[in-house]
């Protein structure tokens, strides 16, 4: 098959109409988009991804007035959008217009992405867009396009090219379904700022999440997620430095945080210096959690493409931006 690669916003739009799987960049992560209003077409991205079929699609909207068309959006909703949209913020909402895929939940997953194009694109196709991230069902959500490339061209039947993701981890993901509500999902909206708005926002304590939500309140969550085929290993900082100093040389190990710097980190940079590794860089070094979370997935990906085995990631620092990155780490960390 071959796949359209373009940043023409009206073709890409007609695919769509026409019932066909489109891949584009979102500011979190890539999504693998069908019309909400053709379930053939959002079928097909679950058989490409290998997705489980009772883990629903979040729908892709270009306004909020196009929310509260097929949805019961309601005071709190619409705040919540207002402040946060566009941007990374999901919100599970009751659903008006039942024929929106898919057809048998009375609720839908909606969101309104960041960049101008995509929205445009979004009006354009008709509205709404049905899309989980664009990777296969288990990895690592994808970040770059090369890496899109390799595994759906010839796959999907377009892809938009706008901005690539910049936050680098999926949305933050709200139900607004039940009186109280609830965190399904964190992201970079941080429950922190949640609940300057939502005071009875329920925030499952990481370290019971998983009991928590033993019945999932949404599918995702049960399944595996986010995990390359390298070991990941979440290292205190102590860990991460004496990991760096005892192991830098292995050709199977690569680590991803904030302390290359300092005395060992010194000595580890002159013996990288000396000894050039192989094209492959196993040290990626990030200085804030943001740009952390931007590069995790991306560093994932290339790791696995080398062959590394073992993957060392720092914990993140405490404070702004670190809890959906530390989810993202233990999810992809937990065997
Ligand atoms: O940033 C993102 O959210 C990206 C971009 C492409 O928008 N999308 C994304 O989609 O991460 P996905 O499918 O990988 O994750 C969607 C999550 C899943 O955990 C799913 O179970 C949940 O949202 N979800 C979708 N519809 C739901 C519903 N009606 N009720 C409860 N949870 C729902
Ligand atoms: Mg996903």
């Amino acid at each position: 098959m071959e796949t359209l690669i373009s940043s023409d916003v009206r073709l890409l739009a007609n695919l769509i109409q026409e019932g066909k799987v489109v891949i584009f960049p979102t500011e979190t992560v890539y999504g693998i988009g069908a019309s909400t209003k053709s379930e053939k077409a959002c079928l097909r991205v679950y058989e490409i991804k290998g997705r489980p079929k009772d883990n629903p699609l979040i729908a892709h909207f270009d306004s909020i007035d196009s929310i509260a068309a097929v949805c019961e959006l309601g005071d709190m909703g619409r705040v919540l959008l207002e402040r946060f949209s566009p941007g990374p913020l999901t919100l599970i909402l009751p659903k008006k217009d039942k024929s929106l895929f898919p057809k048998e939940l009375d609720t839908l997953a909606v969101r309104i992405p960041k960049s101008p194009v995509v929205r445009e694109w979004i009006k354009l196709s008709g509205g709404p867009i049905s899309a989980p991230s664009a990777n296969l069902s288990g990895r690592p959500s994808l970040t770059k396009l090369t890496d899109v490339k390799r595994y759906f061209e010839g796959v999907v039947d377009g892809i938009l090219l706008a901005e690539e993701p910049s936050f680098g981890i999926e949305s933050t993901v709200v139900s607004l379904v039940s009186k109280t509500p609830v965190l399904l999902r964190p992201g970079s909206i941080e429950s922190k700022e949640l609940l300057t708005i939502l005071p009875d926002l329920v925030v499952p304590d990481p370290y019971t999440r998983n009991e928590l939500l033993s019945v999932p309140l949404s599918p995702g969550t049960k399944y595996k997620h986010y995990a390359p085929t390298a070991r990941v290993i979440l290292a205190s900082t102590d860990e991460f430095i004496f990991s760096l100093n005892t192991m830098s040389e292995s050709k199977t190990t690569a680590w991803i945080g904030f302390s290359f710097d300092g005395k060992e980190g010194e000595k580890k940079k002159q013996k990288i210096g000396k000894q050039p590794l192989s094209e492959f860089d196993h040290f990626c070094k990030v200085t804030s959690n943001e740009e952390y979370a931007s590069k995790l997935y991306a560093f994932f990906e290339s790791c696995d493409l080398s062959g590394i085995q073992t993957i060392f990631c720092e914990l993140p620092k405490e404070g702004i931006g670190s809890e959906g990155l530390r989810n993202r780490l233990e999810k992809a960390s937990s065997v």
